[in-house]
């Protein structure tokens, strides 16, 4: 069965001190409350992963990921961090292709091939992120966008690699602006997204990948996303910051 997982993208929020007192009570809380077999990810920023790595690590349960790696192996790309570098402070998975990178950072699809490439080489599970704009949704060219950010970064996977991908679904119109997508619209694009999956690497394959929800995902709405048949849990960016909001996310699947 396919593992499930709440991960929290930080963004660009938390001081170190900050991230460290944020990261120590999602640690304990976890500890203490949570008896579920849920995969929790923390993703904080390049400054804090170190730290943030020694708190949880040996914690049962607890992931440290980074929000992005860059797409070379090393050399003269002033300021930016390579795979090697995250894998050398204990990050286990890397957040690519979230649509705040792809917007602004203007990343591209076959920029992320590269980074899931490298990722997989190292033994770093990317958690690849893709989504439609409203204006997309809006045309009906929604699905056919998607699948198209899924061929084009890692369709040239082998099956045994594409197991070790998460996928994000991340609709750009509800992240961060307190639309979630229904359970409807949620369900329906997770089932398209495994389908075509499947298209290429067979059901029993597309099966095994966990696909995770992120938009606005919080304490209220994420036991309903959670319980659709192809949601495999949530990326959590604003009320992953809130560590009381943060668990009951975590503690929302359904038994
Ligand atoms: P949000 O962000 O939960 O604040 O909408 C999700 C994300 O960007 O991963």
């Amino acid at each position: 069965m396919r593992q499930k997982i709440v991960a929290g993208n930080w963004k660009m929020n938390k001081t170190l001190d900050e991230a460290l007192a944020l990261a120590s009570e999602v640690s304990n809380m976890v500890k203490d409350e949570v008896n579920t077999d849920v995969q929790v990810i923390l993703a904080p920023s390049f400054i804090s992963l170190t730290a943030v790595g020694k708190l949880i690590e040996g914690q049962k349960r607890l992931a440290l990921a980074a929000q992005n790696c860059h797409h070379k192996t090393s050399g003269a790309y002033t300021g930016e961090v390579s795979v090697d570098m995250l894998k050398s402070v204990g990050v286990s998975f890397v957040i690519i292709g979230h649509s705040e990178r792809r917007m602004y950072f203007n990343e591209t699809n076959e920029q992320l091939a590269e980074k899931t490439n490298l990722l997989l080489q190292n033994n770093i599970w990317p958690i690849f992120c893709c989504g439609e704009s409203l204006e997309q949704r809006e045309k009906g060219i929604h699905i056919d966008f998607v699948k198209q950010q899924l061929t084009e970064s890692l369709f040239h996977l082998d099956t045994n690699q594409l197991q070790k991908v998460v996928i994000a679904y991340e609709p750009i119109w509800a992240i961060g602006t307190g639309k979630t997508a229904s359970t409807e619209q949620a369900q329906e694009m997770h089932e398209v997204i495994r389908k075509h999956i499947a298209s290429k690497y067979g059901e029993a394959a597309a099966a095994e990948v966990s696909i995770l929800y992120g938009g606005s995902c919080n304490p209220t709405n994420a036991p309903e996303l959670f319980a659709c048949k192809d949601v495999d849990g949530g990326l959590i960016g604003g009320a992953s910051l809130k560590s009381r909001d943060f668990v009951s996310i975590v503690k929302s699947f359904s038994e």
